[in-house]
């Protein structure tokens, strides 16, 4: 069992990385493209058995510190459906739009801003005028498709919060600063999706509206841009791979006085994570204004009312995501061999434990089935028998999965186990009565 080799790091050219990671992601069940047997429908995705655990880990470690870690944020969880009325007033139906254009040539459409002024499928130059393009997928509810039954799926789930900004004050006892967070899919017709999951119609995201006396908002944006950059660095993103880039003024969206993104940088450079804005007080005032319902705060002590302001960490689960597993894609040598594996952190990886009886024999498979017992409801765990001991490690590692445990002949004899650690190869024997405690110590290592 024991892989002498250490371990030598190789990470694939960056204009490769992107197909190793799609390869990996389709070959283990990370992502798939949706609706594959019917010729896949274009930018949107499935996420697979693997996906579906590392997504939900990335929105459980968003959920954990916004808001379990603290007690000045609360969690909604708004409909995705929505009235005109919500989007007439927050100005999206408005102004959410992109420049499109047609090519003269080969009439194929893009977005102006994407393209610099040269066709990518014809290399033509010549393009109609760009005309407003609005971003919102529309619909109807109800059996009847007329006007007054228009619907919108939201395209961002910030909206959400403004509307329940009363809801959330009358039934919690928070006074500005406070947040409120929420974890969902929103919709956006893109001209051009791209990058696999980078840029979808389809995808989740991640966002708190942390409202505020509008005195303190130079110094609240300050703060999230600060814990919002740690978060992605303390789950594994590299220093070098992670920058905050300050918007220039005609960058800034409709609502916004300020904002920053964090950057990641991808095989293709860099590009936004997420958006961190100041939004003023733009939104509680236009849905105030457009409901009749007062949206602002009485603040007793002072005996005044005011609009808070708003600081937006908007972030995209999909896309974090997909950042995740670029920068924790590598290759080694171990023992000689060349392995692929997934340097994610614990609290990330869709299993934390894989559980691998040495052998098929039926003399090993009680003890096995015990020790997954054991750990199954403590974490996310891997039962696997097949194939050599070898070729089930280089499985787990491609995975990411950080310990494996592995029962042997010996184990019946002496209750002990074999844990071996993904990015050492390390092997110690633990016996099983202390293995929940080590398995827990090596997490906690991680966390704190
Ligand atoms: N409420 C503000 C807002 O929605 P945004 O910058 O448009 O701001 C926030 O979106 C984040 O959502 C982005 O930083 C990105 O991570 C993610 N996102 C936006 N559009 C996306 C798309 N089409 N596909 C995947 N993720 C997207």
């Amino acid at each position: 069992m024991p892989e002498s080799e250490v371990p030598t790091d190789a990470a694939p050219e960056t204009s490769e990385l992107m197909d190793k990671v799609i390869g990996l992601c389709k070959r283990r069940g990370f992502i798939f493209q949706s609706a594959e047997i019917y010729g896949g429908f274009r930018s949107t995705y499935d996420y697979g058995p693997l996906g579906v655990n590392l997504l939900r880990n990335v929105k459980n470690a968003w959920w954990d510190a916004m808001v379990q870690r603290r007690s000045d944020v609360v969690g909604l969880d708004a409909a995705i459906l929505s009235p005109p009325a919500v989007w007439a007033a927050s100005g999206h139906l408005a102004t959410f739009t992109d420049p499109l254009v047609d090519c003269m040539n080969c009439h194929q459409r893009w977005r102006e801003d994407k393209i610099d002024g040269v066709c990518p499928n014809c290399g033509s130059t010549e393009f109609t005028e760009a005309r407003a393009f609005n971003l919102m997928f529309k619909t109807h509810a109800g059996p009847l498709e007329d006007e007054g039954a228009v619907a919108y799926l939201r395209p961002e789930t910030a909206q959400g919060m403004f509307i329940n900004f009363a809801n959330v004050l009358q039934t919690t006892r928070l006074k500005p600063p406070f947040g409120i967070a929420q974890v969902g899919k929103s919709f956006r017709n893109e001209i051009t999706p791209q990058n696999f999951v980078f840029r979808t119609r389809e995808f989740e995201q991640m966002e708190m509206e942390y409202f505020v006396p509008p005195a303190e908002a130079d110094q609240w944006f300050a703060y999230w841009l600060d814990e919002r950059y740690r978060w992605y660095l303390g789950l594994g993103i590299p220093e070098d791979h992670l920058r905050l880039r300050h918007h220039e003024q005609s960058e800034l969206s409709h609502y916004s006085s300020g904002t920053a993104d964090v950057e990641f940088l991808f095989p293709w450079g860099w590009d936004e994570l997420e958006g961190i804005a100041n939004r003023s007080d733009f939104d509680l005032r236009a849905h105030a204004a457009a409901s009749g319902e007062k949206l602002e705060y009485y603040d007793q002590t002072a005996n005044e009312r005011y609009v808070p302001y708003v600081i937006e960490p908007a972030a995209g689960a999909t896309r974090t995501m997909m950042a995740f597993l670029l920068a924790a894609y590598s290759e080694d040598v171990v023992g000689g061999e060349a392995r692929t594996l997934l340097r994610l952190d614990p609290r990330l990886a869709p299993y934390q434990v894989g559980v691998l009886p040495l052998s098929k024999k039926e003399t090993l498979e009680p003890l096995a089935r015990k020790v997954l017992g054991l750990l199954q409801p403590h974490f996310m765990c891997d039962y696997d028998t097949t194939q050599s001991i070898g070729k089930r490690y280089r499985r787990q590692d491609e995975v990411g999965t950080p310990w494996c445990v592995t029962i042997d002949f010996d184990s019946l004899e002496d209750g002990a186990v074999t844990v071996r650690d993904r990015d050492t190869t390390d092997q110690v024997r633990v016996p099983i009565d202390g293995l929940l405690a080590e398995l827990r110590s090596r997490l906690d290592a991680v966390t704190a």
